[in-house]
């Protein structure tokens, strides 16, 4: 079934989200920022330290005066900043101080203080003073800090940060803490591990970086001011928007749209209206067209005077899917994708403009379309870039791995979930929302936890698919996959099963894809297939964790994508990974994971040309290969 535009506009009018109220951060005529980043004053609590700088108050002194105090950049994981292994794989909590003058220039603004990404638990002081705490990293957060800031004067800013994961957070982990080693009667230890032994181990194939991840920025607000924009917009050029004011009180709304060369194309004074351009200047993904965006500027004019402005970008594509197939205003879309990390040497997971900048040209060298967030929704900054580009996106929430289906557990992913959504709901590079990667879904629990997910997104956002990777699950055991509008599967045909058999891997792949398609019914993306290759270890023929024998994995699983889009199977193809990312110590990783048909430093693998090969001839055709 495709949803028609009329059905579709119907169900957007009753679906808005008013949730945290977060927008980007702008700056413009009355909006202005400061930036915290830079070097942080730095001090490490023990490993599994006890909560020794809560219980001590350490929010009251001065870090600076530690005698073991250092310095850390935000932004920044600060993981692999040290030169020993007890900063690399500290468990518990770390401390970030910086003072910065707030000046007396801005003191009738409000002060809100906004963290892009701090993983995994924060708390935040402002003068000594805790004004909040969130929990998840990868999702922005913000605080009016406008009661505890002193104006013309230093401030001290202080956030205590904790990556101690469990079955109760998401991703869940594993930490095998033990509080107080066995004994027997005797007093004899039983145990191999000292009391209070912990390992830094996330039930997930990644390194969990920590610290302060994405900027941080002191935004200044006026008084009376545009808390939230949701704007839907489709390819027959309809349009809705809803804008969420903190106080209408005397206030006057103006809303101008423009499109991308700045022409004005509508002009409305409400905060919420539907409406209709003709001729509207479509958003497509590469290779379908250009990626044309519009811009919606908001205005509050109080007493004749400029009280707030806003402009939020965003375009005009309708996302529909079919039992086969997702389209991209009504054209068939076939996703030529990867799997990805926010990974890099030094800075692990922090974010830096460099190397998303060369991950994406990299991604657009390959003839790439697409990719997925795996396993966490990417930086803002990133999203942009995305809409600029035409890549086409699938944002997964932080829920990697999961294996518990608790109550909290269900919470706490729901608002993640919403807390995404919000912020990347405007972006038209944004197609579809992942609910997870690899859970336990064979497990009855699944069921139930999942349907609240799915209730919830579909809740928030008609216009956009929802799914879930499957990895451990299969046709006839996954307890929700028929829950999903589209289902993307996880395959390792020639590394984790069969290893060494390269001439297996196309009846494999072909027959277990084709049996979820035979069993749901829905669309198919296979999200992950590949294998390890360490840069330039060379063996012919190929040995496993040669470059030959990924290439071989990757070339003989594309013969079974062929007949997959042959038979209608599948609407697109995801490589797992785009590049080699860190990971935790285990005997199967050497140094990190070298499933990257890239090295960690970005250069190209032997299997990059074989892949890059096939986007390029795939993507010339796209209207012509790709079935309808
Ligand atoms: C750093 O110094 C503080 C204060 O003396 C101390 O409590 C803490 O244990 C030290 N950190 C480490 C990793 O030893
Ligand atoms: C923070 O880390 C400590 C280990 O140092 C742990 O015992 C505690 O439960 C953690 N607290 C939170 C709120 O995550
Ligand atoms: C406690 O363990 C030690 C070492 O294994 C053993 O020698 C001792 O007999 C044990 N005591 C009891 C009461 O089991
Ligand atoms: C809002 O716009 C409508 C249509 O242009 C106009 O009739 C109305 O007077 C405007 N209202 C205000 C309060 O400006
Ligand atoms: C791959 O398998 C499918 C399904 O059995 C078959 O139709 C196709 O010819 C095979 N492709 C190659 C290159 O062997």
């Amino acid at each position: 079934m495709i949803l028609k535009p009329t059905v579709l506009l119907l169900l957007l009018l009753q679906s808005i989200s008013t949730i945290t109220c977060l927008l980007h951060v702008q700056k413009n005529e009355i909006r202005t920022v400061d930036s915290l980043d830079g070097l942080w004053t730095f001090v490490r609590e023990p490993h599994n330290g006890g909560d020794v700088g809560i219980v001590n108050q350490w929010n009251t002194l001065d870090l600076e005066r530690f005698q073991n105090a250092t310095v850390m950049p935000v932004p920044s994981a600060y993981n692999d900043l040290g030169t020993g292994s007890e900063l690399r794989d500290h468990i518990g909590w770390v401390w970030y101080e910086k003072k910065e003058f707030v000046p007396l220039r801005d003191r009738n603004m409000r002060h809100v203080l906004r963290f892009g990404s701090v993983n995994y638990f924060a708390v935040v002081y402002i003068n000594s003073e805790k004004v909040t705490s969130h929990i998840g990293g990868h999702l922005p957060f913000e605080v009016d800090i406008s009661a505890q800031i002193k104006f013309g004067a230093e401030n001290k800013f202080t956030v205590a940060v904790n990556n101690t994961l469990s079955w109760s957070t998401i991703p869940q982990g594993d930490f095998n803490y033990q509080s107080v080693a066995p004994r027997n009667i005797s007093g004899r230890i039983l145990s191999r591990l000292p009391a209070g032994a912990v390992k830094n181990v996330g039930n997930f194939d990644f390194f969990n970086y920590a610290g302060i991840l994405r900027s941080v920025q002191l935004m200044k607000i006026p008084s009376v001011y545009i808390q939230n924009i949701n704007i839907v917009a489709d390819h027959t050029g309809s349009f809705f928007f809803e804008t969420a004011v903190s106080s209408l009180d005397g206030v006057r709304v103006e809303v101008k749209m423009f499109d991308g060369e700045g022409s004005l194309v509508y002009t409305g004074n409400q905060t919420k209206s539907e409406g209709q351009i003709s001729n509207p200047k479509l958003w497509w993904p590469r290779g379908m067209g250009k990626p044309d965006l519009y811009s919606l500027e908001v205005s509050l004019i109080l007493d004749g005077e400029l009280a707030d402005i806003y402009r939020e970008q965003f375009g005009f594509r309708t996302v529909t899917w079919s039992d086969s197939q997702i389209f991209i205003n009504s054209k068939p879309f076939y996703c030529l994708g990867f799997g990805m990390h926010e990974d890099f040497e030094i800075i692990g997971r922090g974010f830096n403009q460099a190397i998303m900048t060369k991950d994406l040209n990299l991604l657009e060298w390959m003839g790439g379309n697409c990719y997925r967030t795996t396993h966490y929704p990417y930086s803002e900054e990133r999203m942009f870039e995305n809409d600029r580009r035409g890549i086409a996106v699938i944002v997964e929430t932080p829920a990697v791995g999961l294996k518990g289906f608790s109550k909290a557990n269900n919470n706490l992913h729901v608002k993640m979930l919403q807390d995404m959504i919000d912020r990347d709901k405007n972006h038209p590079s944004v197609i579809a929302w992942s609910l997870a990667n690899e859970p336990q879904t064979m497990k009855k629990e699944s069921r139930n936890y999942f349907k609240t997910l799915v209730d919830t997104a579909h809740g928030i956002d008609r216009t956009r698919p929802v799914t879930t990777v499957y990895g451990p699950t299969n046709f006839d055991n996954d307890q929700t996959a028929d829950l999903m509008d589209f289902i993307c599967v996880n395959r390792y045909y020639g590394w984790y099963i069969d290893m060494g058999y390269i001439p297996w891997i196309n009846q494999s792949v072909y027959w277990d894809i084709s049996l979820w398609r035979e069993t749901f019914h829905k669309p198919i993306i296979v999200t992950e297939y590949g294998a390890d290759s360490i840069p330039g270890l060379n063996q012919e023929p190929s040995v496993d964790f040669s470059e030959q024998y990924q290439n071989e994995v990757i070339q003989e699983t594309h013969h079974a994508f062929d007949a997959l889009v042959k038979d209608h199977t599948i609407t697109g193809e995801m490589i797992w990974n785009f590049a080699d990312f860190m990971t935790g110590m285990t005997t199967t990783r050497a140094v990190g994971n070298h499933k990257g048909v890239f090295t960690r430093s970005r250069q190209a693998k032997i299997a990059a040309y074989t892949l890059r090969n096939r986007y390029l001839k795939k993507g010339s055709n796209i209207d012509t290969t790709i079935w309808t």
